[in-house]
């Protein structure tokens, strides 16, 4: 109880958090009703009783129908400002927020739809937040391309991009040239690696691609050199334990590698991934964690200065925020 109290009161950086994964059914059904939509599920329930995943394209599959309630600048508006509420009573200080333009844009949404609604929510707090806008590796780069294009006129509200979508068998050297593209826009970049894929991806993720951070990257484990890697270049990992239980990169719990990857000297983080479909924003990833694992005080802090070290802030933000 008191651990729960100390995780809960500690100031936190969240740093991986996809905003169509923080839509709650209750906010899926009130948006498909203001929206004319019907659902293939009859009741909130139903939908939330669908959240019973096999693997991350099982996953994929419900939620990108879910964010097919999506469709104007208002609703973007409400999913993010019910994600920064909920953030904020986490004592989230600040969040790199991912949004999936690709999702939207396929279905006829606008780009300016999307990112005008998710910006203006950030603007208005209650916390600081910023965008990183993320690609879907399991389309053609030409798409990714595309995308950056239209970004073009909103750059000033992005601080970087991401990869994001199914893993195995989209390798991120499949987006070299859309990551050069957002490097010489200043860019900042991250991608997903190593949640399902080997630890390969996570080695051509920093060797071609130039990100400054790994999304998940748990099973770098798998590797000791490009652990070394790893912890020489104190490269951050962005984990999310939930996900990895609910999507099956790790059996229950008490399997998960991460009190191994802090002790290998990994700058690893604690993130909620999509905190509407596995059950729990950034505290419950902590205290899920800290339950199962042999993870003490020292280790909470270690993690939130981690999450802020890696924030893309400036040092003095960092300071004041932790
Ligand atoms: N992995 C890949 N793609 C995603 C995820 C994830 O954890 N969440 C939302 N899109
Ligand atoms: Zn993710």
């Amino acid at each position: 109880e008191q651990l729960r109290r100390r995780l809960q009161a500690m100031p936190k950086a969240e740093l991986h958090i996809h905003i169509e994964g923080s839509l709650e059914p209750e906010l899926i059904f009130e948006l498909a009703q203001r929206n004319g939509i019907s659902l293939a599920y009859p009741s909130v329930e139903a939908l939330r009783q669908a959240y019973d995943f096999t693997d991350l394209q099982s996953f994929l599959d419900i939620y990108y129908a879910g964010a097919s309630v999506l469709l104007t600048e208002q609703d973007f508006y409400d999913m993010t400002a019910a994600y920064l509420r909920r953030a904020a009573a986490d004592n989230v200080r600040h969040a790199e927020i991912f949004f999936d333009p690709q999702t939207h844009t396929a279905r006829g949404v606008p780009f300016g739809t999307a990112i005008n609604g998710i910006w203006r929510a950030c603007q208005e707090g209650p916390i600081s937040a910023s965008l990183i806008m993320c690609f879907l590796r399991h389309l053609p780069e030409e798409d990714a391309l595309a995308t950056l294009e239209q970004a073009l006129p909103h750059r000033d509200k992005l601080i970087g991009v991401g990869l994001d979508s199914s893993e195995v068998g989209h390798p991120p050297e499949k987006f070299a040239r859309v990551f050069e593209r957002a490097r010489e826009l200043g860019l900042h970049l991250v991608a997903h690696a190593g949640e399902e894929g080997p630890p390969a991806y996570i080695d051509s993720a920093l060797d071609v691609l130039h990100v400054e951070r790994i999304d998940h990257g748990v099973r770098c484990l798998d590797d000791p050199q490009l652990v070394q890697r790893l912890a020489r270049e104190r490269m951050a990992l962005t984990v999310c334990p939930l996900s990895n239980i609910k999507l099956r990169v790790f059996d229950v719990m008490g399997s998960h590698n991460l009190r191994r990857l802090l002790d290998a000297g990994l700058a690893a983080t604690v993130n909620s991934d999509d905190p509407a479909y596995f059950g729990g924003y950034v505290n419950a990833n902590y205290l899920a964690a800290f339950e199962a694992l042999p993870l003490d005080e020292r280790h909470a802090r270690q993690l939130a200065v981690n999450s802020f070290e890696a924030a893309f802030l400036d040092a003095d933000s960092k300071r004041a925020f932790l």
